[in-house]
Order: C-alpha cells, then sequence, then structure tokens
C-alpha cells in the first residue's frame, strides 16, 4: 500500500492554514511589535494615519529627543552603502550650480554633516532640514555649537514654501501624511530642480499605511507606496526619472501579509523636465546622460 509522503513544508503549510496558529502567530508578532525596544518592527495595515494612530500606543511619534543618539552619534559620522547614490547625484547637481538643498526629514543634519567628508560643498551651499521641533532643535544646537552657518532648521515650513534647487529625501516622507513628493510638488510655490529620495518603502502591491516601532516606546504610523504609482505620480507632474537604486539593508515585513511585505527599500533620483508645462526655465546647463 503506498502511504502519502508530506514534505515537511508542505506540513507546515497546513498548519499556518489553521485558523487557531494564525491567531497565535499573530498576537505574538503584535507583542513582540509593541514591547520590543527595537527600530523597524512593522503591524497592521490601515485605512489612513488617523485609524492607525487611534490603534497605535499615544506616543510623540519622531517628535521625542529620546530618540536623538543614533542621528547625532552614528550617522553624522559615518555614510552607509545606500548613501552612494545620493553623494553621487549630489555632487553632479552642485556641479552644475545648485546651491540651496531642501532637506525634509533630515533629522538633526545627519546628511549634511556626514556628507561633507566626502563633497566639497560650496561657500554659498544652503542647506535648509525640515523636521519636527523636537530635530529642529536638537539640530539647530548642534549647528550653533559647531558653527555650521550654512545649516538651518525650520519645524513650520513645508518642502517648496522656499526657492530651493534640490530635495533631499531619505528615509522620511514616507512618515508625513501628505509628503508624497506628486503633493508636495502641487502645492509648491518653488518647484525644485532635482529630487532625491531614498530608503523608500515601494513595491509592486497596492497603497497602505501601516505603522512602525521606532524603539524608546515610540511609534508612528507611515505610508507603504505602489512603486510604479509614485514614479508615475512625479513625472505626471513634470520630472524625469533618471536613475534608480535598491537599498537592500531595509527591508519591510509586515506579520499576516507576505504579500505586502518586501526585500528591500528603494531610491530614486528625478530630474525636471524643462520642456513639461509649467516649468521653468532652467539656469544652469543640464548634462543628463542617463
Ligand atoms: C527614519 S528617520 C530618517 C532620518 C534621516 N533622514 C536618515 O536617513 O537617517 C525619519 C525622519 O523623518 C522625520 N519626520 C517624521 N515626520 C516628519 C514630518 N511630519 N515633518 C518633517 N520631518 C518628519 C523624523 O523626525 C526623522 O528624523
Amino acid at each position: 500500500m503506498d502511504v502519502p509522503v508530506l514534505s515537511l513544508q508542505a506540513l507546515k503549510r497546513q498548519i499556518k492554514a489553521f485558523p487557531i496558529y494564525r491567531h497565535w502567530y499573530m498576537n505574538r508578532e503584535l507583542r513582540r511589535f509593541l514591547e520590543h525596544e527595537e527600530m523597524h518592527l512593522h503591524f497592521g495595515v490601515f485605512r489612513d494615519f488617523a485609524h492607525a494612530r487611534a490603534w497605535l500606543p499615544r506616543s510623540n511619534e519622531f517628535d521625542d529627543e529620546a530618540l536623538v543618539d543614533d542621528y547625532l552619534n552614528v550617522r553624522t559620522q559615518r555614510i552607509f552603502a545606500y548613501d552612494y547614490p545620493v553623494l553621487h547625484w549630489l555632487h553632479r547637481a552642485i556641479d552644475e550650480g545648485a546651491r540651496r538643498v531642501t532637506d525634509i526629514g533630515g533629522s538633526v543634519g545627519v546628511h549634511y554633516i556626514a556628507y561633507r567628508r566626502y563633497l566639497d560643498y560650496p561657500a554659498s551651499l544652503g542647506w535648509q532640514v525640515l523636521e519636527v521641533p523636537a530635530m529642529a532643535r536638537l539640530g539647530r544646537a548642534l549647528a550653533d555649537k559647531a558653527g555650521l552657518d550654512a545649516l538651518s532648521f525650520s519645524s513650520t515650513l513645508a518642502a517648496g514654501d522656499t526657492p530651493a534647487d534640490i530635495w533631499l529625501a531619505e528615509g522620511s516622507i514616507h512618515y508625513l501624511e501628505q509628503g508624497r513628493p506628486d503633493t508636495l510638488l502641487a502645492r509648491a510655490r518653488f518647484r525644485p530642480r532635482h529630487l532625491l529620495l531614498n530608503k523608500l518603502p515601494l513595491y509592486d502591491g497596492e497603497d497602505f499605511v501601516s505603522t512602525q516601532n521606532l524603539g524608546c516606546g515610540l511609534f508612528a504610523p507611515h505610508h507603504v507606496y505602489n512603486r510604479q504609482g509614485f514614479i508615475d505620480g512625479i513625472e505626471a507632474a513634470g520630472y524625469r526619472l533618471i536613475d534608480r537604486w535598491d537599498v537592500p539593508e531595509r527591508s519591510f515585513f509586515l506579520p499576516g501579509h507576505p504579500d505586502k511585505s518586501f526585500g528591500w527599500y528603494s531610491g530614486l533620483c528625478f530630474r525636471v523636465q524643462e520642456d513639461a508645462p509649467g516649468n521653468a526655465p532652467a539656469s544652469g546647463s543640464l548634462k543628463c546622460t542617463m
């Protein structure tokens, strides 16, 4: 008589299909999400930020000095592999005449400070970080102490309120409720020539809102965007994608949602299309080779 042989993997799949298993698994993952002092844990799918915030434990989200250690002591001091594409495009933009950077969610000025060792900043460079009040306050104090006159902070201005050649956003715009670049560009009084976006949670499924454990008992909602829709929105606003890269150091695991989990974050570089309707003529020469 033939006895059917069940592989270990098939057996695991069958066990996981039991509702009682899923219930136990989701409870375990929820406890882990709520209790671990660990960044990069995510949980849940929500309709919008309001629903995510209503579900999360109350916290200051990013507006809390408890979060500043890693930014002050690590990210101002060194760069990571995912910074190199940004350095490359920043260097080219500066070579072509860009002098004003709006750094959305640039923490205490981590990118300005860490990139100084790799780029020769022109004396006329101005670098404005748009941040939550706690980060802006700490960043201002740091810049004053170190005499970094080019570095300024605001927690009241939005991207596009002041003229900028480059909008930089690294691991940040998905935490802004209305942070989609196409939305920001539509509202901007001043539009940049270059858009440099790094560490973005983009994947091939539908847009959704999830939540993140930030460590230190703090939690925040954030967006996850459909890759093509995100790119198309920016291109429809009059920009052209000139580079994209993977950020394998960041992945997104959502318990109970393998279809919404993905193995790497993304980086994108756009440049304004001079001939798109509504775009101002360029002030410097463009040598786009990609
Ligand atoms: C994960 S950190 C990334 C920081 C830095 N850009 C980096 O790559 O290391 C996200 C940053 O976005 C900022 N942020 C979150 N919500 C924001 C908002 N509404 N306006 C401005 N910045 C915000 C946070 O304060 C935090 O510094």
